[in-house]
C-alpha cells in the first residue's frame, strides 16, 4: 500500500494529539510540519519524529513530499488555510469548525471540486466505533421512532485560558468550539431541523459563553442541545425512542464514551459493547482519509461535502437565532 505522507499546519494542542495518533495508522508517516514561526515547528519536531520542518505555511504547502495536510489552526483561519492548501494541490483534512459561516464553507467545497483535490472536515466523532454502533441500534428499530435527542457539552477552561476560545476574531465561543458536536449528532440522528430556536449568554468579549438550542421537526421530534464554556457539564447524549433509549456517557463525542441501553427506567440499564483500541481516537479519521486518497477520491463518502455544508448551514441558522456574529459574516 502507498504510504500517505502527512503534513500538519499549525503546531498547537490538537496538532499534537493528531500527530501522536498517526502512530496507530499503518502506511502513514508524519513527513512535515509548518508553523508561522520556525521555532514553533522546531519545538514540535522535538516531540514527534518529522523530517521536514517549515517556518511558514506557504513552505509547507509547497513541500513536494507531502500528500495531505491536516489543518490545525483556529476556525477563523480554516477558510484561508484550506484554500492555500487546495491551490497548491494538497489534499486537506480540516479541523472543525470547518469555517466561520456557510459562505466560506461553500467556497472551500467549490475550490476542492474545481481543483479536483480531496477535502474533508475532521469530524472525528463520525469515525469512532461507537458512532457506527449508535447508527446500527437506531437502524435496527430497537429504539423505535426517535422522539428526542438531549445533549449537553460544557467545560470551564482552566487558566491559562487559550485565547482562541473567547476571541471573536478567531471564531471564539461555545457553539463553534464544542456545541458543534451536539449539532452534528442531532443532524446525524434526526436530519435537518424544520425549525430552530436558540439563545446565548455573551461573554465579556461578545462571543457566546453559553448557547441553548432547540431543534423542532414536523414529525414531532425535538433535539435540545446546550453548550457552555462557563461550567463543567456531564457532556452526555441521550437518544430516546418510542420503545427504548440509549445514553452516550461522558464524553459522548470521544472514545471515552460508553453506550448505555435502557429498555425502561434507569434500573433497566445494560451496557452495549463495541470495539475499543489504543489511541486518542484521531487515528480513525486519518485511516479513512488515507483510504480515500488511495482510491483517488476528492470527497469522503462518510463525511461528505454535503454533510459539512448542512452542518455549517445549521450553525448559521443557530447563530442568526441566538445573535452570534463574526466579522467574516459581513465581509
Ligand atoms: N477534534 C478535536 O477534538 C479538537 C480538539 C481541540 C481543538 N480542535 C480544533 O482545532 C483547531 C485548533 O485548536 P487548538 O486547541 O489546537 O488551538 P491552539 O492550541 O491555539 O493551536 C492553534 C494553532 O494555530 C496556529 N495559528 C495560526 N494562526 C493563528 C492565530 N492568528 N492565532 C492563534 N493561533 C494561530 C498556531 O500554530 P503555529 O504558531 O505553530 O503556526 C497555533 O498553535 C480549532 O479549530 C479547534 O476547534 C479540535
Amino acid at each position: 500500500m502507498k504510504t500517505i505522507r502527512w503534513g500538519i499546519l499549525g503546531c498547537g494542542r490538537i496538532a499534537r494529539k493528531f500527530a501522536a495518533d498517526l502512530i496507530h495508522v499503518a502506511d502513514a508517516t508524519l513527513t512535515a510540519v509548518g508553523a508561522r514561526q520556525l521555532e514553533s515547528a522546531q519545538v514540535f519536531a522535538k516531540e514527534f519524529p518529522v523530517s521536514h520542518v517549515h517556518g511558514s505555511y506557504e513552505a509547507l504547502v509547497s513541500d513536494p513530499e507531502v500528500d495531505v495536510i491536516y489543518i490545525a489552526s483556529p476556525h477563523a483561519l480554516h477558510h484561508e488555510h484550506t484554500l492555500l492548501c487546495l491551490n497548491h494541490q494538497k489534499a486537506v483534512l480540516c479541523e472543525k469548525a470547518f469555517a466561520l459561516n456557510l459562505r466560506q464553507a461553500k467556497d472551500m467545497v467549490e475550490t476542492s471540486r474545481a481543483r479536483k483535490v480531496f477535502l474533508m472536515e475532521a469530524v472525528w466523532s463520525k469515525f469512532l466505533p461507537q458512532y457506527d454502533k449508535v447508527q446500527e441500534l437506531i437502524a435496527s428499530g430497537e429504539l423505535g421512532d426517535i422522539q428526542n435527542v438531549l445533549i449537553n457539552f460544557g467545560f470551564k477552561p482552566l487558566p491559562p485560558v487559550p485565547p482562541r476560545l473567547f476571541d471573536p476574531a478567531l471564531g471564539g465561543g461555545s457553539l463553534l468550539d464544542i456545541g458543534i458536536y451536539n449539532v452534528f449528532y442531532a443532524l446525524a440522528i434526526l436530519g435537518r431541523p424544520d425549525t430552530i430556536e436558540a439563545s446565548m449568554t455573551p461573554s465579556p468579549e461578545g462571543v457566546d459563553e453559553q448557547c441553548a438550542m432547540l431543534f423542532k421537526y414536523n414529525c414531532g421530534a425535538m433535539a435540545q442541545l446546550f453548550s457552555s464554556l462557563s461550567s463543567n457539564l456531564p457532556t452526555e447524549a441521550d437518544i430516546c425512542g418510542s420503545k427504548s433509549r440509549i445514553r452516550l456517557t461522558s464524553r459522548f463525542y470521544a472514545p471515552s464514551a460508553t453506550i448505555e441501553f435502557f429498555q425502561g427506567r434507569e434500573d433497566s440499564k445494560q451496557l452495549i459493547p463495541f470495539h475499543k483500541e489504543a489511541g486518542s481516537g484521531y487515528q480513525y479519521e486519518a485511516r479513512h482519509v488515507a483510504d480515500c486518497l488511495r482510491e483517488g477520491l476528492t470527497e469522503s463518502p462518510v463525511m461528505s461535502h454535503a454533510d459539512s455544508i448542512l452542518l455549517m448551514e445549521t450553525l448559521d441558522r443557530i447563530r442568526a437565532e441566538a445573535g452570534i456574529h463574526y466579522g467574516a459574516d459581513t465581509n
